[in-house]
């Protein structure tokens, strides 16, 4: 007959070595499941904080959990009771996945992180650009962003939420953080979009495909077609010798479809959160793995195409200590025009927003 144990007693004290084996006796139901080690490549713990658990944050923190990256993950949502259900949700896909701690949280709570992710705010409605959205949005970050940095000043904070370029310079300004550890998301959604456009008409893993949007996270972003390639052959050579049409026509429209992505996708199911938690859980990846990746990620840049203190999109090295360098691409013309143009745009939205902060009576 097999002996019933309560899990939660005393070991028996004349049993040291079965005391040893049980000292990590199992948890009260609900509470989180037990925590991974730390990294064991960096020693590190691998805690990430996600303020703002609606659609984008509580998928990011999905693709987290069955990656296996995270040690610990806290759920911080101006909704707490939302932030609960995830974490309780969440916490019953562990047995299937890995152990890992998860939690609805506190600001306080950041303290520790590796990393915070900020996908807290307004989404985007149907019809509104991004930079509409602004006002509400900022408003939001000076919430949130000071009670972050005062957590954890030693984390790395990635911006999602949009407009994330305006965003990302409205946390850097608010973290009091240096620049290397402040960056958001920027175009890597719109890079990915782009190389699966060009995948699917040019017949190959758009994981072969080497291409990027730049600048804005928007309208004005900028497709560099002078740099794009498949196997280092520029796309102008590899559509020649593999008889695929590349007329300025099929370029405007791959690009068109790219840009325009949002907008289709949120008239069709309201939001769009499984590509963007990817390219996070990718952020994520190449900094808790110190993988020095290039990622095109929107941070300040300074002295490029006459471009200044604006936060915009680069191809970025990205490692442990968070954006390592970023990638001043020799562009067209033509590009270098349509990236100062989206700087233009950037900084207008800036300083509509600085004259807003000035000229509220609150
Ligand atoms: N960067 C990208 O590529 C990309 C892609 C898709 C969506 N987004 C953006 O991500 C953001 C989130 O989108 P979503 O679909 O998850 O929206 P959502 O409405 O589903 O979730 C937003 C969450 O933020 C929370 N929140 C609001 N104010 C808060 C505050 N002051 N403190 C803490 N939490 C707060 C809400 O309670 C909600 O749970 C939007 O701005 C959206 O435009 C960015």
């Amino acid at each position: 007959m097999t002996e019933t144990v309560d899990p939660v007693a005393p070991p028996p004290a004349e049993a040291p070595a079965a005391e040893a084996r049980h000292s990590r006796r199992r948890r009260p139901t609900g509470e989180p499941s037990m925590a991974r080690e730390p990294d064991y490549q960096t020693g590190r713990p691998t805690k990430i904080a996600i303020v703002g658990v609606g659609m984008v944050g509580s998928t990011f923190a999905y693709t987290l959990l069955l990656s296996g990256i995270a040690s610990e993950i806290v759920l911080i949502d101006a909704n707490h009771e939302r932030a609960e259900g995830e974490a309780m949700d969440l916490n019953h896909a562990v047995p299937f996945a890995h152990p890992t701690k998860i939690c609805a949280g506190e600001y306080a709570d950041c303290e520790g992180a590796a990393i915070t992710v900020i996908a807290a705010g307004v989404g985007q409605r149907p019809g509104e650009t991004r930079l509409e959205l602004v006002k509400r949005n900022a408003a939001i970050f000076g919430q949130i962003v000071p009670r972050v940095a005062e957590a954890n000043p030693e984390g790395i904070i990635v911006v999602a939420t949009n407009p994330v370029d305006v965003l990302t310079y409205v946390t850097l300004n608010l973290a009091g953080l240096p620049a290397h550890r402040v960056f958001g998301s920027g175009t890597i959604l719109d890079t990915a979009r782009f190389r699966y456009m060009l995948s699917e008409h040019l017949g190959v893993d758009p994981r072969s495909v080497h291409a990027y949007i730049i600048g804005e996270h928007g309208d004005s972003e900028v497709p560099v077609w002078s740099l794009a390639n498949v196997a280092g052959m520029r796309l102008p050579s590899f559509c020649a010798e593999n008889g695929i049409p590349l007329s300025p026509d099929t370029m405007e429209r791959i690009f068109r479809q790219t840009r325009d992505a949002a907008y289709e996708i949120i008239s069709r199911k309201g939001a769009s959160y499984y590509a963007v938690a990817a390219g996070l859980m990718r952020i994520t990846e190449a900094i808790l793995r110190d993988q020095n990746t290039v990622l095109s990620i929107s941070s300040l840049v300074t002295d490029y195409y006459g471009i200044d203190n604006i936060c915009l999109s680069l191809p970025t090295v990205i490692s442990r200590r968070g954006i390592e360098r970023v990638l001043r691409l020799d562009l067209s013309p033509r590009e270098a025009r349509g990236v100062r143009k989206s700087a233009e745009v950037l900084r207008q939205t800036i300083e509509s927003l600085e004259v807003a902060a000035a000229t509220d009576p609150a």
